[in-house]
């Protein structure tokens, strides 16, 4: 059997030719590339002289071989247009039929907590920095490069995050990672490597964040939450901490000065690693902003930000600043999973903090999602009092603390029913402390024209369920 690629008319085509004759050869190789679903109906083949050239064939024998395929159906023709794949040629039908999937209710608006309001990146800001970034980046800068990431944008992170999160920085200590989750998988990675058995976790966070903990071999320690934050005397042998010290994810409290300091205290007097998760630390409405806890104790915190909130999850793009005797087992980690971040939104990035382009983007959305979270806090207050809103001094969510004997299920499956998505605190449950029944309720993601009807259809919902 002879396999031959054809690239004719930029199509390319993968033909395993068998031993019989030229035409027949070519028949079966079309008959079969098409009965398996490589080429789909509609797309257009090679014109007949080019893929006779691309086979060394005369051009008549794949003249003669399209039209027996369109005489059986398989190909169609039309002069002047070309040769394409007929459309009533369906892929075979898989052995196994998968099920149907259930059908779900119909999410028209959405107020679950995590995603920024897609709507508001800022697309011409964002490509006029690529274009000023990749007109003056040298060839070099688009190899592999750096494992810590480019260099010009971890010179850019650390002016930023030393003005705007009071961040004890250098270039020489960020990583640049795939998102907040790449970034934890690799310190988990590299604690694993050095012997760490145990990790702390808030009693209620992000669930696949505590999965890729314990996907690295670690076990999981949950430590209670209350209203100043975790509850850092509960810290002994954990060989690591993971926390959100500026607003606690999901109950959006910031942790007590009190509470940092315990923190900070145990890192520093056992030797352990604090990873401070500063996913939202930008979008600060009420109170002057609260510093990074990592700049008391910067070898024994390891600081993570991320562009998921203030401009996109797909980009994909976070950084960590790590205490020295870090770096290195970071970095080993990240070469060994493939680097997996983009030169080009690298450089971009770095042009669009420099420009100032970053701050005014925040800026920008913090004042849209602040009042957004001033038009939830009215509405409810207004339409649905029987409820309790805090955590809004800060972030994209808030916590609604129902009335105690309500059923959180109840409200969400309420919500559905009208079109609306919300969690309860109860999914954030990591382990066994109870709190009363709440809502986490996101206002970032609708777009502007839909915030209204969100908001409307939640107080709807409150008032035939609380
Ligand atoms: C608590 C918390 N940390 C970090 C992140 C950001 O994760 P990533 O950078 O992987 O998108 C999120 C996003 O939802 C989050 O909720």
């Amino acid at each position: 059997m002879q396999e031959t690629w054809a690239t004719s008319a930029g199509l390319d085509l993968h033909l395993e030719m068998s031993g019989a004759g030229l035409r027949a050869s070519l028949e079966s190789a079309l008959r079969e590339a098409i009965s398996s679903g490589r080429l789909t109906p509609g797309t257009a083949l090679p014109a007949s002289r080019a893929l006779a050239r691309d086979l060394g064939v005369a051009r008549n024998t794949v003249v003669d071989a399209y039209g027996q395929l369109v005489a059986e159906g398989w190909l169609a023709a039309r002069h002047g247009s070309g040769t394409w794949v007929a459309e009533r040629i369906r892929p075979p039908v898989p052995a196994v039929v998968a099920q149907p999937p259930a059908v779900q209710p119909l999410v028209r608006y959405d107020l679950r907590a995590g995603v920024p309001d897609l709507s508001a990146f800022p697309r011409t800001a964002w490509l006029a920095a690529a274009r000023r970034a990749l007109a003056r980046t040298p060839a070099a800068a688009l190899g592999y490069g750096d494992p810590r990431g480019l260099e010009p944008l971890r010179v850019a992170l650390a002016g930023y995050l030393s003005r705007a999160r009071g961040v004890a920085v250098t270039p020489e200590r960020i990583v640049v990672c795939a998102g907040y989750s790449q970034a934890l998988d690799l310190i988990c990675r590299a604690l694993g490597e050095s012997g760490a058995s145990s990790v702390g976790v808030e009693g209620f966070g992000h669930h696949a964040h505590s999965r890729i903990a314990a996907a690295s071999g670690l076990q999981l320690s949950p430590l209670d939450v209350d209203e100043h934050g975790v509850v850092a005397s509960a810290l002994t042998n954990e060989d690591a901490v993971l926390l959100t010290p500026a607003h606690q994810f999901p109950l959006g409290v910031a942790l007590h000065s009190r509470r940092r300091r315990e923190v900070v205290d145990w890192a520093v007097g056992t030797g352990r690693l604090v990873v401070e998760d500063d996913y939202d630390g930008e979008f600060r409405y009420d109170r002057q902003a609260i510093g990074a806890l990592q700049s008391l104790a910067p070898e024994h915190v390891a600081y993570a930000g991320t562009a998921s909130k203030s401009l996109a999850p797909g980009l994909r793009l976070a950084w960590l600043v790590l205490p020295a005797r870090l770096v290195d087992d970071v970095v080993s980690a990240k070469r060994a999973a493939g680097m997996l971040s983009s030169s080009l939104d690298q450089i971009t990035l770095a042009e669009f903090i420099t420009s100032g382009g970053y701050d005014r983007q925040v800026r920008r959305v913090r004042l849209a999602y602040r009042q957004r979270r001033d038009r939830l806090v009215a509405e409810l207050a207004r339409r649905a009092p029987q409820v309790h809103l805090t955590g809004i001094a800060a972030g994209m969510h808030a916590l609604v603390t129902l009335p105690p004997a309500t059923r959180e299920q109840d409200v969400i499956g309420e919500a559905a029913r009208r079109g609306l998505a919300l969690e309860g605190l109860s999914e954030f449950r990591t382990g066994t402390q109870q709190r009363d029944p709440a809502l986490v309720v996101g206002y970032a993601t609708p777009p502007a024209h839909a915030l209204s009807t969100a908001i409307a259809r939640l107080c709807a919902t409150l008032n035939v369920t609380t």
